[in-house]
């Protein structure tokens, strides 16, 4: 007989494992589920009274929230408490890229799995299933196996993988209704079994064609596969738009007519001023690094050109910018709109924007920077974690604003770094009578009517055009 869940632990409340959790208690009432991080200030703003302050931004997330927090749905900080009451434990903590040692630049850092799994194994007093819910090397599993067995207290685990695929901006649409989830296990019946524990608790909302087992190894592998599909595709058309632009080739027209092409199909063909996120150069800079350790040298190179593209389209942009500024940007602003790495998000991890930013202000370039969901905080933070200049360079160079109008005035130039909806709405006339002239526009999403701003006054570049 299968095990039935009750009650269900997540480590890590950030942009994963907090949505996926709210979704899982808002589906399935009959299990308790608990959210934790080590994290206070993160765990005190999911508590918030208010759901609209909840730390991650995300369209109808507040309200998935608000119907069952304190219901079936908590945030809490007593992570030993959560672990020890649960069947089933998630862990969702952040895998970034290592920044130091063997595999700098590269490799996944795997010490808040590993601090996880140690935690898990001291405090589990009883059988449990572990879910890997982060992006992770593939067979991190048997690494996270292997503690449980060595360090635990004599009681059983079952590990499974569950990799995520909602992305960002879209998250609770995506857990509502997604293409496909995948749950990879043991092959021994009692993999198995915990398999249909965890196929169970989905089978609440996602039809069952949509679950898709598989082994633990093909589980993982699959995950960074998707992003490094999705990220090739990205700069396969990023790379066209630059031929684009020398041959007077439209990459939208080209898009378009590609992508009607089953084969090809339309999604994922925007060409941009570079792809950001957590996620896609973290996982192809790890499938680069586990190819190149089995010495699949070409395998390695084939993926790691994915990003030498995503790197060369960001840096071609502020290329662009200061070229056409007449060579120099020294002492001018320059408006940044969005800082976010794609709309509907607050989330700027790999965003493009740091990346042209600081090329600019390499060139000692005024920033003045609006996005509608980034802090302050978080744009300085960025920009300081990069170790450019130092934070009080950063400070003297870069200015926030909340009034988008604000930040355009008197702008020699306008970067547009995101495809926030709201930018299509504003009063163009009004933002070019106020700037300097000639009023240049850099469009990085292709979002606003060139047309119609190249008609007010603007001088209006777009991407592949
Ligand atoms: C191709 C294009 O599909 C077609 O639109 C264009 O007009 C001409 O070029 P073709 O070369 O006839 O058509 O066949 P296609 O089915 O595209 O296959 C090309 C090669 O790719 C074959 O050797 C095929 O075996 C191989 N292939 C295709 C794979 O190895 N794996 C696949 O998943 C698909
Ligand atoms: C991605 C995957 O889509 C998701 O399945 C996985 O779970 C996590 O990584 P996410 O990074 O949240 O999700 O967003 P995504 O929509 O994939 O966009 C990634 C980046 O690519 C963004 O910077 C976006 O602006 C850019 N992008 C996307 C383009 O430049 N052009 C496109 O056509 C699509
Ligand atoms: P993701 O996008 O993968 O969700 P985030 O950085 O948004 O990544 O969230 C990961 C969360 O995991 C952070 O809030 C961090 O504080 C938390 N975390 C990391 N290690 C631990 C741990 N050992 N115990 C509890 N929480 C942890």
């Amino acid at each position: 007989m299968n095990k039935k869940i009750t009650k269900i632990c997540c480590i890590g409340a950030g942009y994963v494992g907090g949505p996926t959790m709210a979704v899982i208690a808002q589906k399935c009432p009959h299990i308790k589920v608990t959210v934790v991080d080590l994290n206070e200030a993160r765990i005190a703003a999911w508590n918030d009274p208010n759901t609209e302050n909840i730390p991650v931004y995300e369209p109808g997330l507040s309200e998935v929230v608000a119907e069952a927090r304190g219901r079936n749905l908590f945030f809490s900080t007593e992570v030993d408490k959560a672990i020890d009451e649960a069947e089933m434990i998630f862990i969702s903590v952040n895998t970034p890229t290592k920044t130091y040692g063997t595999g700098k630049g590269m490799a996944a850092d795997l010490k808040y799995i590993e601090l996880c799994a140690r935690q898990i194994a001291r405090v589990a007093k009883d059988d449990k299933i572990v879910v890997e819910k982060s992006t992770l090397p593939v067979r991190t599993a048997e690494a996270v196996k292997n503690i449980l067995q060595n360090t635990g207290n004599g009681v059983n685990y079952q590990i499974l993988s569950n990799p995520e695929f909602l992305a960002e901006g879209t998250a609770v649409e995506d857990l509502h209704a997604p293409d496909r989830v995948l749950i990879g296990g043991d092959t021994t019946p009692e993999g198995q079994e915990a398999l249909n524990a965890l196929v169970e608790v989905y089978a609440n909302w996602v039809p069952r064609e949509r679950i898709l087992t598989t082994n633990l190894w093909s589980s993982e592998l699959s995950k960074l596969t998707a992003n490094a599909f999705l990220a090739q595709r990205v700069s396969s058309i990023n790379a066209l738009s630059e031929l684009c632009e020398r041959t007077g080739a439209d990459v939208t027209e080209v898009a378009r007519s590609i992508g009607t092409d089953s084969r090809i199909g339309p999604k994922f063909l925007k060409a941009s001023v570079g792809f950001g996120g957590s996620c896609f150069q973290k996982d192809i800079l790890n499938l680069v690094y586990i190819a190149r350790s089995y010495g699949l040298k070409e395998v390695a190179d084939y993926w790691e050109q994915v990003i030498i593209m995503n790197d060369h389209q960001k840096s071609r942009f502020a290329n662009n910018i200061v070229k056409t500024l007449y060579n120099t940007v020294s002492g001018k602003k320059i408006a940044f709109l969005g800082w976010a790495f794609k709309k509907d998000t607050n989330d700027t991890r790999e965003s493009a924007a740091i990346y042209v930013a600081d090329a600019l202000l390499n060139e000692e370039a005024g920033i003045a920077v609006y996005d509608p969901k980034v802090p302050e905080s978080q744009v300085f933070f960025d920009l300081d974690y990069l170790g450019t200049r130092s934070a009080d360079k950063n400070k003297q160079l870069v200015t926030n604003y909340t009034d988008p109008y604000e930040a355009c005035k008197d702008a020699h130039a306008i970067a547009i770094l995101t495809e926030w909806d709201e930018f299509k709405t504003y009063d163009w006339q009004r933002i070019f009578d106020n700037m300097k002239k000639p009023a240049f526009l850099f469009d990085g999403r292709s979002i606003v009517d060139s047309a119609a701003l190249t008609d007010i006054g603007f001088k209006v570049y777009t991407i592949g055009k």
